[in-house]
């Protein structure tokens, strides 16, 4: 990461470093990198992507994107998110090469104009928490906005069932006929109350904005979204799979989902489109905004700026006896506003470097300054695996 990629060696480097860094979590896609490093005719396709898109994982999801469309290629046998078996163990660089040449021309116009884009729907397990934990002292409309949104999945948390495990044994929370059951691991049984997880007021708006909306009712921004994942983590993609099917299936002619309000996806940038957003907000309402690894991509001046604005329109919503709560699982880095407890000396990597899941309050209604108050609430798994104690 951060080497620029403007010739043929530099991508052929970027995909070598890429295969020894994941090896052991992806050792087949390792394996296709290697090949695409070993040989020009590969690597030099991610010449074709505008100059801050040349990210090899940008050529994997393209041939991934392929292989999805084409489920009898040559490829297949090394794409168990297409064939549903293991991957082959046999060499894939004579297959790869053959592929390559017969779909040149559909990777390339991928490369050059898509981005790498995900949408983890296991986030949504953040979201059942913290709505379930502010619905329980106030029950008032909940009118969803997500920054960064991506797709929108992670904007139905009401929508998916929840399976939180701990050593005080396992519950699933959520609706019964739930078509997806998302899992979160709770080691220091924090929150063993199913009640705790229970979103106990109606949601009256899920409001996405994001610079590159994909939408989920376009079948080549679905298939995207499926390529951008590795084809080895099976279970992350068939989650995908049926997050973006319970969506598509479910949606009736008035855009609403199983009878819920609908998606609302807009296009823009988060920083500037925020303070409409929240003007949108009716009266009497808790405005919840959202931001799952999206803040970690706008600059540290930006998000200082979002605070603002935030502030601003809570003291504007305020008048309307609204609320605004800013719900965030994001880098600690990311989240220079929020106290998170120093951790002890020698904490493995994975609980420093964890997500921090987080809720700031604008309300103004008791302290009267409008100023924020975070409260750190856990340390999470990138992608809500498991959560921890924040000290
Ligand atoms: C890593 S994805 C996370 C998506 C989603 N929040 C999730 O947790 O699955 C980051 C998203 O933020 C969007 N994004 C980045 N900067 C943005 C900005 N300034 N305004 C709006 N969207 C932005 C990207 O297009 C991308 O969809």
């Amino acid at each position: 990461m951060g080497t620029r990629v403007d010739s043929v060696e530099s991508a052929a480097n970027a995909f070598a470093r890429l295969a020894d860094s994941e090896e052991s979590v992806i050792p087949t896609y390792a394996r296709i990198c290697r090949v695409i490093a070993g040989d020009e005719s590969l690597h030099s396709i991610l010449l074709n992507a505008p100059m801050g898109q040349r990210l090899p994982v940008l050529v994997l999801a393209a041939i991934h994107d392929i292989v999805l469309r084409y489920p009898e290629s040559v490829l297949t046998p090394w794409y168990p998110t297409v064939s549903g078996v293991p991957p082959s163990e046999s060499d894939p660089s004579g297959p790869l090469k053959s592929f390559v040449d017969t779909h040149y021309d559909e990777i390339v116009g991928l490369v050059r104009h898509r981005r790498v884009q995900t949408n983890e729907v296991n986030r949504s397990v953040a979201w059942r928490l913290l709505l379930g934990r502010i619905t329980s002292e106030d029950t008032r409309p909940l009118h969803l906005i997500e920054l960064g949104a991506s797709a929108g999945l992670n904007m139905t948390p009401d929508l998916h069932a929840c399976r939180v495990t701990s050593p005080q044994g396992s519950f699933t929370v959520g609706p019964d006929d739930a078509r997806l059951v998302l899992h979160v691991d709770d080691p220091e049984s924090m929150f063993t109350d199913p009640e705790t997880w229970r979103i106990k007021a109606p949601i009256s708006a899920r409001v996405g904005i994001d610079e590159n909306p994909l939408d989920l009712a376009d079948d080549s921004d679905a298939r995207w979204l499926k390529a951008c994942t590795w084809p080895e983590q099976d279970d992350r993609f068939r989650a995908l799979e049926t997050a973006i099917s319970v969506i598509r299936d479910s949606r009736g002619s008035d855009g609403r989902v199983d009878g819920r309000v609908p998606l609302d996806m807009r296009t823009g940038d988060m920083i500037s489109g925020i303070g409409d957003l929240l003007d949108e907000v009716g009266a009497d309402s808790h405005a919840v905004i959202l931001s799952s690894w999206a803040l970690a991509y706008v600059p540290r001046s930006e998000r200082t700026s979002l605070l603002d604005s935030i502030r601003s329109a809570a003291l504007r919503l305020g008048e309307r006896g609204s609320r605004v709560s800013l719900l965030t699982l994001e880098a600690p880095t990311t989240l220079a506003w929020v106290p998170v407890p120093e951790l002890p000396e020698g904490s493995p990597a994975e609980i420093v470097n964890a997500s921090i899941l987080a809720h700031t309050d604008f309300s103004s209604d008791g302290a009267g300054s409008g100023e924020p108050r975070s409260v750190a609430v856990a340390r999470c798994h990138a992608h809500m695996w498991w959560l921890r104690p924040t000290g």
